[in-house]
């Protein structure tokens, strides 16, 4: 299983580097990292095993964050009803995701944004597009998926597909204000 040794930061070279097309069908050392990726995530969310484990929670991670530059992510976002029942997973195990479309409404996150490979917290606001509409390979389903993201989910998939382009969420943020309003755009709590 995948540990927080295994993931890089941001002081490593490797994390500004592009990742490449995964040829297609995916070979089973590929799948195989992504369905670990996948793991790490649910992993992360579990009470006991992030305990055990010291991991830190996250809702999505890209192939290069382990060092291998393909574009790869998994996601698992999970809603909560008022009575903090789980009410709506969104799990991906995604190969070659690439936005199709997306509106020019944007949308933030009121807190900002946090990585895995970032270790110390950055404060401001990262402008993203409300919707998006993804499509790739899940290794999940073993089928081709199209989707359609708001909220949360759309947020969490921009900043993963921004990882193959060597970006992280902190270069999105305005430099001179951070907190500056984002104009057109939708908060999300
Ligand atoms: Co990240």
């Amino acid at each position: 299983m995948l540990l927080m040794k295994d993931i890089i930061d941001d002081h490593h070279p490797l994390i500004r580097e592009i990742s490449q097309p995964v040829k297609m069908p995916i070979c089973q050392e590929d799948e195989q990292l992504l369905l670990d990726m996948h793991e790490f995530l649910v992993n992360s969310q579990d009470e006991e095993m992030s305990e055990k484990y010291h991991l830190r929670p996250a809702v999505g991670i890209a192939a290069v964050q382990v060092g291998v530059l393909k574009r790869m992510c998994a996601i698992h976002v999970l809603s909560y009803d008022d009575d903090g029942n789980v009410s709506k997973a969104d799990d991906y195990a995604l190969v070659n995701p690439k936005i199709v479309s997306y509106t020019e409404k944007g949308s933030y996150l009121k807190d900002g944004e946090g990585c895995l490979s970032v270790n110390d917290d950055v404060e401001g606001l990262v402008p993203r597009h409300a919707k998006v509409t993804v499509k790739g390979y899940d290794v999940l389903t073993h089928k081709n998926v199209t989707i359609v993201a708001r909220g949360y989910l759309s947020i969490c998939l921009q900043h993963e597909l921004d990882h193959f382009d060597g970006k992280l969420f902190y270069d999105r943020i305005n430099k001179e204000n951070p907190k500056a309003p984002i104009p057109n755009a939708m908060v999300i709590e």
